[in-house]
């Protein structure tokens, strides 16, 4: 395998319809400037809160997260969720029927279903029996016609993070896109792969605010890459992509942060009490080592701890169909009462 792709490289990825098309250009587009009166958008002049269309590439959002960050404001992409990222660096680097993409087994869902959706084959590599990658089995299941590897690190629905030093030589040698994806990343203290951006032209870094942040509903997803790869993305998005409303909660997050650290630092100490109960239970097989806002519990009866949960209004996630997973319920981490609560449930069973 080949040395360290260039960012020239990178561009050359792309697939050629994308490079070659014109992007629409909104009214929001051409005039910067200050106005006093705007008759250039066809919105309606009766003010409403909303009646004006949002910033399409939100900058404001972006400069507060590009100081949080350590980052550029040009090097974030801001979408409607993560999972709008996922889609739009398949559609940007992947030719239907062509392209493959690869992933872990188990992952994340939504690169499978985003890789069906834009006809992009995609290539599984189970993870090592303690849920490493296994790297030798990655690089070999490249091919020519590969263009995206997704990591998930921490990895749902494992929990762990994936070997620092396995993603680092797969940025070095693949002549594609690496996409990390860091949703749960503040639950650990490792340092984010963001860092990384100037150095790797190929590296995309996924984070989101529907977990740390704890604003699931609000629909925000941050990509970090170069410029020339952020300004893909923003060539093949919807014009305004991320409503006004958003914008302005997301920018308020940003200016108090207390609110998300005090509240991960919750999840973390609830994440170990949690593990610690549920060791203790006769039905439990196995409490995995977690990175993340959830824990995988191999139990000994998996569907059915699942409908007994069910049928007494606790709901968590079955994966036992899942690779590697056999007999795992996954359990996101409540509240301190919500914790108890499954626990004197689950002494019952
Ligand atoms: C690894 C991973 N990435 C992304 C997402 C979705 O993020 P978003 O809500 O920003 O679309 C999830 C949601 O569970 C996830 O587990």
């Amino acid at each position: 395998m080949a040395n360290k792709i260039t960012a020239a490289e990178v561009m050359k990825l792309v697939r050629k319809n994308i490079i070659d098309m014109k992007p629409y250009s909104s009214a929001r587009d051409e005039f910067k400037g200050e106005a006093e009166i705007f008759l250039d958008a066809n919105e309606n002049p009766y003010p409403s809160g909303y009646n004006r269309y949002p910033d399409p590439l939100q900058w404001k959002v972006k400069e507060k997260l590009a100081t949080l960050k350590n980052v550029e404001p040009e090097q974030i992409f801001l979408g409607n969720g993560s999972d709008e990222a996922i889609d739009l660096i398949i559609r940007a680097f992947c030719e239907p029927y062509k392209n493959s993409i690869l992933i872990t087994d188990p992952t994340y869902g939504m690169y499978a279903v985003c890789a069906e959706v834009n006809a992009a084959p995609l290539i599984k590599v189970a993870l090592t029996p303690d849920f490493d990658l296994d790297l030798d089995g990655l690089m070999a299941a490249i091919t020519n016609d590969t263009s995206v590897i997704f990591f998930c690190s921490p990895n749902n629905p494992t929990g762990n993070l994936l070997s620092h030093d396995k993603i680092l030589t797969v940025l070095e040698r693949f002549q594609g896109i690496v996409v990390i994806d860091e949703a749960y990343i503040d639950f650990t203290n490792t340092e984010s792969f963001t860092r990384l951006i100037s150095t790797y032209p190929n590296l995309i870094v996924l984070q989101t605010f529907s977990k740390a942040w704890g604003l699931a509903g609000l629909r925000l997803g941050m990509a970090f890459s170069s410029k020339e790869v952020i300004n893909v993305l923003n060539k093949i998005k919807y014009p305004y992509n991320v409503n006004i409303q958003t914008q302005e909660i997301a920018l308020n997050a940003l200016l108090n942060t207390t609110k998300k650290e005090n509240s991960v630092e919750e999840i973390i100490a609830q994440r170990s009490a949690l593990a610690k109960e549920l060791v203790k239970l006769p039905i439990t097989e196995h409490v995995y080592p977690s990175d993340a806002n959830f824990l995988l519990v191999k139990v000994k009866d998996a569907p059915g701890t699942y409908r007994y949960l069910m049928d007494r209004k606790i709901i968590v996630r079955d994966r036992s169909k899942v690779t590697l997973c056999k007999n795992c319920i996954r359990i996101t981490i409540g509240t301190p009462q919500e914790n108890k609560n499954l626990i004197a449930v689950l002494k019952n069973l």
